[in-house]
């Protein structure tokens, strides 16, 4: 198994520490895992003046799965936008081919209470929103800004998606959905924008395919709503690139925390990169108090989906299981009245479990 690991900025570096050590564990057990790190966004503008330097990407083509935390921090804020931390994620994402990003929203019992939502409406939610991650406004061209005829200046993005584009994410949703609970929710703005019309109608085609799930459609300002006021309607979630990154974040609240939230990115042969869903948090980093499940977790989508080990898939969702139910919180998760322990002691407890 040989693993690029990419820390990247802010609470990176620490969380991915704590993944590390899991699969040094794992390592120490008899897997032959191998982790090469490079730079990436903001670490990689510093150490080579790109926020993908071309020996990053080159090793995350080599490698069979990438482990990356985070990008971003305020000090790149003011930079040109080619230069930002977040170009380095995004072509990265887009040079691997990743174009199926997973990200399941499910709530632990133990954290039910966390949730900012009555604990009825979350209690065994789990949810998987399937977003397409290479297409969409995020890479539409053209876009930029522009002076118009009588001088004002305006900003512009283009929102396209491709046939054979609809198709393989709906492909990967649909298989999703055959091993979940066989319904998939189409999310879309059909009633407004023909990107989404020509998305509904390719999707509508691809589930003939697939006639044991039951396909259904929504709008995406009617999925915002949904997801708050019975999230337990759903099963998988498909949708493109601009609306799953807004819907996946939404998502993430009902667990209790954006920091309890993995991610896998997959290309066609289930090469992946994965990360937590959540950001670099600046204003936290360095201070030991992050939340590095979400990362963890992460490494536990790598054994299924890359490397077809569901076992020790389980085995990492067990042991952070575990830590839960000895009371173990970091402060994003921590009721009142409950100790709080920081990143790397969250780390060593779920090695321990483990
Ligand atoms: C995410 C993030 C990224 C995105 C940013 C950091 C570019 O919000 O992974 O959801 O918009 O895709
Ligand atoms: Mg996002």
């Amino acid at each position: 198994m040989k693993i690029a690991v990419l820390p990247g900025d802010g609470i990176g570096p620490e969380i991915v520490a704590q993944a590390a050590k899991v699969l040094e564990a794992l390592r120490s057990d008899g897997l032959k895992i191998e982790m090469e790190y490079a730079h990436i966004g903001g670490a990689g503008y510093d150490a080579a003046g790109d926020s993908l330097p071309d020996a990053t990407l080159k090793l995350s083509q080599q490698s069979d799965a990438v482990l990356l935390g985070a990008v971003g921090g305020y000090q790149y804020d003011t930079l040109p936008r080619p230069m930002r931390p977040e170009q380095g994620l995004l072509r990265i994402r887009k040079g691997l081919g990743l174009f199926a990003n997973l990200r399941p929203a499910m709530v632990y019992p133990e954290l039910v209470n966390a949730s900012s939502l009555k604990p009825e409406l979350v209690s065994g939610l789990d949810i998987m929103i399937l977003r397409e991650l290479t297409g969409d406004i995020y890479f539409g061209q053209p876009r930029g800004i522009r002076t118009l005829d009588n001088g004002e200046q305006q900003g512009f993005d283009t929102m396209l998606y491709s046939e054979s584009e609809i198709r393989r994410v709906a492909h990967v949703g649909f298989q999703i959905a055959l091993k979940r609970g066989k319904k998939l929710c189409s999310v879309d703005k059909a009633n407004v924008l023909d990107t989404s019309m020509f998305w509904r109608e390719i999707v509508t085609e691809v589930a003939k395919e697939y006639p044991a799930v039951e396909l259904s459609h929504m709008y995406v300002d009617n999925a915002a709503m949904q997801l708050v006021r019975a999230p337990k309607q759903f099963d998988v979630i498909l949708t493109g690139n601009i609306f799953g990154d807004i819907l996946s974040d939404e998502a993430s609240m009902l667990t209790g925390s954006i920091g309890m939230l993995p991610s896998a990115s997959l290309d066609a042969n289930n090469k992946g990169l994965y990360e937590p869903c959540h950001g670099s948090a600046p204003d936290i980093a360095g201070k030991d108090i992050a939340n590095p499940l979400a990362t963890i977790l992460s490494v536990a989508m790598m054994m299924r989906y890359t490397f077809a080990r569901e076992d020790i898939a389980q085995r990492i969702e067990t042991a952070v299981r575990k830590t839960l139910q000895q009371g173990l919180r970091t402060a994003d998760i921590a009721e009142a009245g409950m100790q709080k322990i920081g990143c790397a002691a969250m780390g060593g407890a779920v090695v321990a479990a483990l």
